[in-house]
């Protein structure tokens, strides 16, 4: 039986081009999801006659959700909804599915890295037809419709058996239930050297796959071990569980370091990796080497012909902001397009879109192609097992040969979490006061070249993005770039991200918070986050 139920705006409804983030239990309010996923369907014209992907990352509340939003979608007249069994899709293979299905976009359940459980995060994201996140335009008329709403429709009916594939019927809706690997899987070996790869496990290559009991478990599983050939148990937390068993679904040396720690034993596997909660995000390490996201798309950048699927070449690479100049650096040798985008993975979409770019990568543990639309982890993890096969080298040697080649740029990113939002932004407003009168000047030794509030026009559609983050560039290029986080839930957080570039052949092999240790001060020389905000040093360091 439909239903039309009558509702009211809910405060807080606003989508950022991650979705809607919130304590799970804001989500479980009667109301809440349903609001939003109406006001979804409203925003994009209706859902009738629309085919649509849905799946998440299996935090709790994600098989609830699934049910509530196949009943909606049912009761707006949707024709079809394509689901991974058990409600699972890892963001990257949501994105696949909805470009593969050519369906008018899809809905994701996930809050990504954060914590999951009843007094943890949870989220739900719509992306477009072009398997991308929903530009703002998008959201921002989402965000229009909550505060409208007045209505939702609902189907009351059972639940659809989401473990059972199959093609299934729900109010005149076929639901088709789909293995959440499958064609992901398909899409990997076309762009891998499956067989490389498989002979590279033959001979003994060994690896740990993190996957933080997240959704990448059964993905990892089922391609390394199960068509790579890598050794049983070479997929560590593999059980997607709806806590993520008490951690933070986020690979960085800090909430991954159990798999650090393995990689840097004596006798550790060949080579680590982990992925995040709705496996986007990527970490790579080798053994007794760590692998920064900033390295690691410039090496990915610089030996992606060596994959099948990149034989062609690239047509140009794109970097976030904050993220170092090693990707630039490529892209000049082989005489490619480089591109600097604001943070967030919307301003690659509109690259990819327009063929203008091939890799994108973020220093956040963000690296992807134009094979689909969002980043994509265990893309990434291929990319370096196939180049590890081809080239027959170690992560160390690879890495070692490419800062010979290009250079070596040392980077971290220091995070000021929880700060009270005042401070935070007293910080940056007078940094950012101060700018203007910075060229020319000295700063611990070093001549700063040029300093701005990053903005940028998107090559494709002329639109401007303002206030992006201070950026002060040092002669040789050295930079310090401050911004405030806009995914924290707590406070404010100053993200410092500091780089030095080092040509060689000397002074590759320094430990890289020495390396820093200038930049570092000439940060605080420049901006004071410590001296305004008393804390000692950054929480994170990355
Ligand atoms: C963080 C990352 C950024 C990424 C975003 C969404 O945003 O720094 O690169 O695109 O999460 O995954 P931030 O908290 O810095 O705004
Ligand atoms: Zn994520």
């Amino acid at each position: 039986m439909l239903t039309e139920r009558p509702t009211q705006p809910i405060a807080g409804q606003r989508p950022g081009t991650s979705g809607l983030r919130k304590k799970t239990a804001v989500f479980m309010a009667p109301g809440y999801l349903e609001n939003f996923v109406q006001a979804t369907f409203d925003a994009i014209g209706g859902a009738g006659g629309k085919s649509f992907v849905l799946g998440g990352d299996g935090r709790f509340f994600n098989d609830r959700a699934a049910q509530v939003i196949l009943k909606m979608a049912a009761a707006n007249g949707a024709a079809r909804v394509i689901v991974g069994q058990g409600a699972l899709l890892s963001t990257p293979a949501a994105s696949h599915l909805i470009r593969l299905n050519r369906t008018d976009g899809g809905i994701i359940l996930s809050a990504s890295h954060n914590p999951g459980g009843p007094d943890e995060d949870f989220g739900i994201k719509f992306n477009t037809p072009n398997g991308g996140p929903a530009p703002e335009a998008v959201t921002e008329a989402i965000f229009q419709r909550t505060q409208a709403i007045e209505r939702y429709r609902m189907l009351e009916a059972p639940d659809v058996d989401l473990d059972r594939i199959g093609v299934h019927e729900l109010g005149g809706m076929e639901v088709s239930v789909v293995d959440p690997v499958a064609d992901y899987a398909a899409l990997m070996a076309g762009l891998f050297d499956f067989a490389a790869i498989r002979a590279l496990f033959a001979g003994g290559f060994r690896m740990r796959f993190d996957a933080m009991h997240a959704v990448t478990g059964p993905y990892a599983r089922a391609i390394l071990e199960g068509r790579l050939g890598a050794a049983p148990g070479t997929v560590i937390n593999a059980l997607p569980l709806p806590d993520f068993g008490g951690h933070h679904p986020d690979p960085n040396p800090v909430w991954a370091a159990a798999l650090m720690e393995e990689m840097f034993a004596p006798d550790g596997p060949d080579f680590g990796a982990a992925s995040d909660g709705d496996g986007d995000r990527n970490m790579v390490v080798g053994r007794g080497i760590y692998v920064s996201p900033s390295d690691s798309l410039a090496v990915l950048a610089a030996n992606a012909q060596l994959a099948p699927g990149y034989r062609g070449g690239l047509k140009g690479v794109a970097r976030s902001m904050p993220t170092s100049a090693a990707a630039d650096r490529v892209a000049a040798a082989l005489g490619i397009e480089s591109y600097e985008t604001p943070t967030g993975w919307k301003f690659f979409g509109s690259l990819l879109d327009a063929g203008r770019a091939t890799i994108c990568g973020e220093e956040s543990f963000g690296t992807g192609s134009d094979h689909l639309r969002e980043k994509d982890g265990l893309w990434a993890v291929l990319m370096w097992l196939n180049i590890i096969a081809e080239r027959k080298e170690s992560v160390a040697e690879i890495l070692g040969a490419h800062w010979r080649r290009f250079g070596r740029t040392y980077y971290s990113r220091h995070d000021y979490e929880a700060l009270p939002v005042a401070e935070a932004e007293a910080v940056m407003t007078g940094l950012k006061g101060r700018l203007g009168s910075l060229p020319g000047t000295l700063v611990e030794g070093m001549r700063i070249v040029s300093a701005d509030d990053f903005a940028y026009q998107d090559p494709v559609d002329g639109s401007v993005s303002r206030g992006q983050g201070l950026r002060i560039v040092f002669e040789g290029g050295a930079r310090v770039v401050l911004r405030l986080s806009g995914t924290g839930t707590e406070g404010a957080t100053i993200r410092l991200y500091l780089e030095r570039h080092v040509e060689g052949p000397e002074g590759l092999d320094q430990p890289v918070q020495e390396a820093l240790a200038g930049m570092s001060a000439a940060a605080e020389a420049l901006a004071g986050i410590r001296a305004a905000t008393g804390r000692a040093g950054p929480d994170v360091v990355t």
